[in-house]
């Protein structure tokens, strides 16, 4: 992680290459700023790099259809299973290539450039790959852990405000499931994160990886204390569904954790106190904290997305909820089942004007 990690990654991969030939793919724009100058970088090297495979940017290409067609351009350039992908992009880049990667030829290795806040803290590490299937987010994938993960965070200079705010979403979200001293760092680093500094950057991203490199070393299927990396993700998923995907994913995480933090203020004792912190910090990032003004979609067919989520189990709702900020409570379960009448008394709560509205 930090500045001129890309350097790193040219030397590395020319000294010990995971695949030969190394197989970039990136959505059409990333492809132009950082995918194209890497892989021409990387063959200065002596790195033998093909033609970057591209899709459309954006949310509706991690579908089935684009692993086929990018399979199908694989089979065109003759690519076996000596070869290693290199996936340059943000989530939906990494979800996707790293599918690719997990299922060609049974299994060749993936090394992440994530050049977004979100998939630099948060997506590119762990493992976790998938596509969505009519809808349903995430339905299809794998697991598969990359051979390694370069997040410079120079890349994130050409990322659009709103995409920046979506990432933040995230590293608030892993401080306050595993990082209180990371929680209290963000509240006084708003001004330089907002500013873009990169060491405040390089210092959250890593400090994100951290948390998240810890959770996934004790659960690396998803079976126990993993989930408590959806933390108001349960709700973010349904508002995205209710918003028919309007609602990027950021915005919609950081009012499912106020969502679901008042959840936990009922049931595992998370402290009102922690409940204002985690609002002022979102809404200092610049996220909401209440549902916008003419989008308030009802509490029902919130709820019915909510029941539809991979997550739910028998069609019972369940929430990762911390415990204070930083802490998650103790043992393998960290989820709670949330019935209607608590998930509706929260939701409401959303929707009910505050201080700090937008
Ligand atoms: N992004 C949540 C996880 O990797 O488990």
């Amino acid at each position: 992680v930090g500045r001129g990690v890309l350097e790193r990654l040219a030397r590395e991969l020319a000294a010990e290459p995971p695949g030969r030939p190394l197989v970039p793919i990136s959505d059409d724009r990333v492809a132009v700023l950082h995918a194209e100058p890497l892989a021409r970088r990387l063959r200065h090297g002596g790195v033998e790099v093909l033609p970057v495979l591209r899709f459309p940017a954006g949310e509706a290409s991690k579908i089935r259809e684009t692993k086929a067609r990018l399979e199908d351009q694989l089979l065109r350039l003759g690519v076996g299973r000596d070869a290693a992908i290199l996936a340059v992009g943000g989530g939906v880049t990494g979800d996707l290539a790293g599918f690719v990667a997990s299922t060609w030829c049974r299994g060749i290795p993936v090394v992440h450039v994530p050049t977004s806040l979100v998939a630099m803290a948060d997506a590119a590490l762990g493992g976790k790959t998938a596509v969505n299937a009519r809808g349903a987010k995430n339905r299809v994938g794998t697991f598969h852990q990359p051979w390694g993960v370069y997040a410079d965070v120079s890349l994130l200079a050409t990322l659009p405000d709103a995409e920046y705010a979506n990432g933040m979403a995230e590293v608030v979200k892993t401080a306050a499931v595993g990082d209180a001293s990371l929680f209290r760092w963000l509240e006084g680093a708003v001004e330089r994160l907002l500013a873009r500094a990169p060491a405040a950057q390089a210092h959250a991203v890593e400090a994100c990886l951290r948390v998240k490199a810890r959770i996934v070393r004790r659960d690396e299927r998803d079976c126990g204390r993993r989930a408590a990396l959806n933390f108001g993700h349960t709700v973010a998923h349904a508002i995205e569904a209710a918003s028919a995907y309007r609602e990027p994913h950021g915005r919609a995480v950081a009012l499912g954790m106020c969502a679901e933090a008042r959840l936990a203020c009922r049931r595992t004792g998370f402290p009102a106190s922690h409940l204002r912190r985690l609002e002022t910090l979102l809404a200092a990032l610049g996220l909401p904290t209440r549902l916008p003004a003419g989008r308030r979609w009802g509490t029902r067919s919130l709820l019915a997305a909510a029941r539809s989520d991979k997550k739910a189990r028998a069609g019972r709702l369940r929430c990762a909820l911390p415990r204070r900020l930083g802490r998650m409570p103790a043992g393998d379960d960290v989820t709670c089942e949330i019935d209607d009448a608590a998930l509706s008394a929260a939701l409401g709560a959303l929707a009910a004007r505050g201080p700090r509205s937008d």
